[in-house]
């Protein structure tokens, strides 16, 4: 599975023009665009990224690749990105690492979105994947009534779960958020879903990524496959 991750991930350095301003994703497939990314820096490659979450950043320094922020440039060229589901018409679900906030900042600052997985990752329909929804902890049990109510208007129901890191505290993201974790089963319209969740007041992001990706480049047993969005 991780060399399948790494092909995806070679496959998306070829669009990796000199002087791009790109966006680095989260999880462990982007990791191996960031790898091999500094590979190319350290052959003489210009490029210069913005990290998507503090575990990216740190993996980027690490990997010598040269690091900036949305204040200090206007546009992003090109993200690149993993994804924990990708349906036929590339809305993704995103945020299994729980960075989905700042994923989404970077991918609708960018020209293009490159999704990078491994072919398990590709769904006829969304909602396999817990939909995670970050939100405020303050007022969390209205916002999850409200989460509920917006899961009944679009004909979705399931459990949802505050998430845990590992040492079984709750778990809290770049932004000193909190993660709820949906399991929806399948979600028939992605796009009002999203609509109604980013409506919610103590609803900081959610996990469906709609029209945002440009392009997913899937690693599988047979080679290789690269999704246009149409
Ligand atoms: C992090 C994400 C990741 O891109 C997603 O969870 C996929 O991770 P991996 O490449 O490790 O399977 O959205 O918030």
């Amino acid at each position: 599975m991780d060399q399948l991750k790494r092909q995806a991930a070679a496959r998306a350095l070829d669009e990796v023009r000199d002087g791009m301003q790109l966006g680095l994703g989260t999880g462990s497939t982007a990791k191996h665009f960031i790898e091999l990314l500094g590979e190319r820096v350290a052959a003489g490659l210009n490029v210069i990224g913005v990290p998507t979450s503090e575990a990216t950043r740190a993996d980027a320094e690490r990997c010598g690749v040269p690091l900036t922020t949305l204040d200090e440039i206007d546009h992003l060229d090109l993200t690149v990105d993993g994804a924990d589901e990708i349906d036929p018409q590339l809305n993704l679900i995103k945020g299994g690492g729980g960075a989905l906030l700042r994923e989404k900042i970077v991918a609708a600052a960018s020209d293009r979105m490159i999704v990078i997985a491994d072919d398990t990752k590709w769904v006829p329909t969304l909602g396999r994947f817990p939909l995670p929804v970050e939100v405020i902890p303050f007022g969390l049990g209205a916002t999850r009534r409200a989460i509920e109510k917006a899961f009944a208007q679009c004909g979705v129901s399931g459990q949802m779960a505050v998430r845990k890191a590992k040492d079984g505290h709750v778990f809290v993201t770049d932004g000193g958020h909190w993660i709820v974790d949906a399991q929806l089963g399948r979600i028939a319209d992605p796009a009002s879903l999203a609509k109604a969740l980013s409506a919610i007041p103590g609803v900081v992001e959610h996990g469906l990524f709609i029209g945002l990706a440009s392009s997913a480049v899937l690693a599988g047993g047979d080679g290789i496959r690269v999704i246009e969005r149409r």
